[in-house]
């Protein structure tokens, strides 16, 4: 069993040198050159990500790996190959930019490979191993936890690409959660580092669904979150190439707490004038207010929505107390 977990480590590993060496060297390697290039990633953001290219042939890797001394099965085993019907072996990554997936201690345990034009799907992943398991990882912990633990804060993004990008402006404690949903053992490891957690998921009808999602999760296991708003339905790879880092930053000072991101999405921008609006409102929020552990923080949190709903402190405390009693 160990020599096996050793097994799938060593392969990975492997194959992690073959994608990095054909990214730089290899010919056929131009245009996945020239499409990082064009997204604006420098030669010192490669190597840090350890950026890689599979090429489009059908056993190339596994053409390498069997020179290592690995056979096809090992390769489908690590999650790097797969059978056909007529129980041939080919290579699961094909003419896909690689972007290594490692564990928080920077040991390689998956990839994630993009394509270079416009067919689908746009990324694939290893399968889950017994190494690899998508919802029990962030992308790029490893590159980040130093900066969290020093800037006190985390930032959760949603893709490869945002984070990437994050890191090559100097937002280097920025990690994603690959995907839309965040999970619970995603927040816990979140936690090892700080409970102080910025999401900023992309701004499309998906990326807010997941943010709701994700906020439940993250308040239920103690951390105090926030929430960045990026304009226009764009993600943080799109805002940082367009308007750069101060602008970022002011994102960052604007974002909204979880009661403040619940209320707006609860409200939108025009004032609650009538009565049944209100109780309305209170209705959709007070559910979220109900999962706070902290007394202070539930009362600030009642603070706001008075605030938002210009109604008294006490008149919003007293229909809470209803609601909460309500609920039994
Ligand atoms: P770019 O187009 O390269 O900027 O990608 P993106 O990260 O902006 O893509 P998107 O916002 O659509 O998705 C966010 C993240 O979800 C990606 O980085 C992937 O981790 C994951 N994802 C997106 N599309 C797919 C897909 O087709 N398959 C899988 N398995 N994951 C996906
Ligand atoms: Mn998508
Ligand atoms: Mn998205
Ligand atoms: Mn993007
Ligand atoms: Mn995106």
């Amino acid at each position: 069993k160990r020599q096996k977990l050793a097994q799938l480590r060593h392969i990975n590993s492997l194959a992690n040198d073959y994608f990095r060496n054909v990214f730089k060297y290899h010919n056929t390697a131009a245009r996945a050159r020239l499409y990082l290039a064009e997204r604006g990633l420098s030669q010192e953001t490669l190597e840090n990500f350890q950026v890689g290219f599979a090429l489009p042939n059908w056993d190339s890797l596994l053409k390498f790996m069997n020179k290592q001394g690995y056979r096809p099965q090992a390769v489908a085993e690590a999650g790097l190959a797969l059978k056909n019907e007529n129980g041939r072996y080919y290579d699961r990554f094909r003419e896909r930019v690689i972007f290594p997936i490692w564990d928080v201690t920077g040991r390689v345990i998956g990839f994630g490979g993009r394509v270079i034009n416009d067919t689908t799907p746009k990324y694939l992943n290893s399968p889950e191993t017994v190494l690899f398991s998508k919802g029990h990882l962030l992308y790029g912990l490893h590159l980040a936890r130093r900066s969290i633990k020093e800037k006190g804060y985390v930032i959760i993004m949603e893709g490869y690409m945002d984070v990437v990008t994050a890191h090559r402006y100097g937002i280097t404690n920025a990690v994603a959660s690959l995907g839309t949903s965040l999970t619970r053992e995603q927040g816990r490891l979140i936690i090892n580092y700080s409970r102080n957690v910025v999401i900023a998921y992309d701004s499309d009808a998906a990326g807010v669904a997941a943010t709701l999602r994700g906020l439940e999760l993250l308040q239920e296991i103690g951390c105090q979150v926030r929430v960045v708003n990026i304009p226009d339905g764009k993600d943080p790879d799109d805002f940082l190439r367009r308007h750069g880092y101060q602008a970022w930053e002011n994102l960052i000072e604007q974002a909204l707490s979880l009661i403040e991101y619940r209320l707006r999405q609860a409200i939108g921008n025009k004032p609650v004038r009538t009565v049944s609006g209100k109780l309305e409102v209170m209705r959709q929020v007070f559910p979220s207010i109900a999962g706070i552990k902290s007394d202070i923080e539930r009362e600030e949190s009642l603070k706001i929505i008075s605030r938002f709903l210009s109604s008294s402190p006490e008149a919003v405390t007293a229909e809470f107390k209803r609601f909460e009693a309500n609920l039994g």
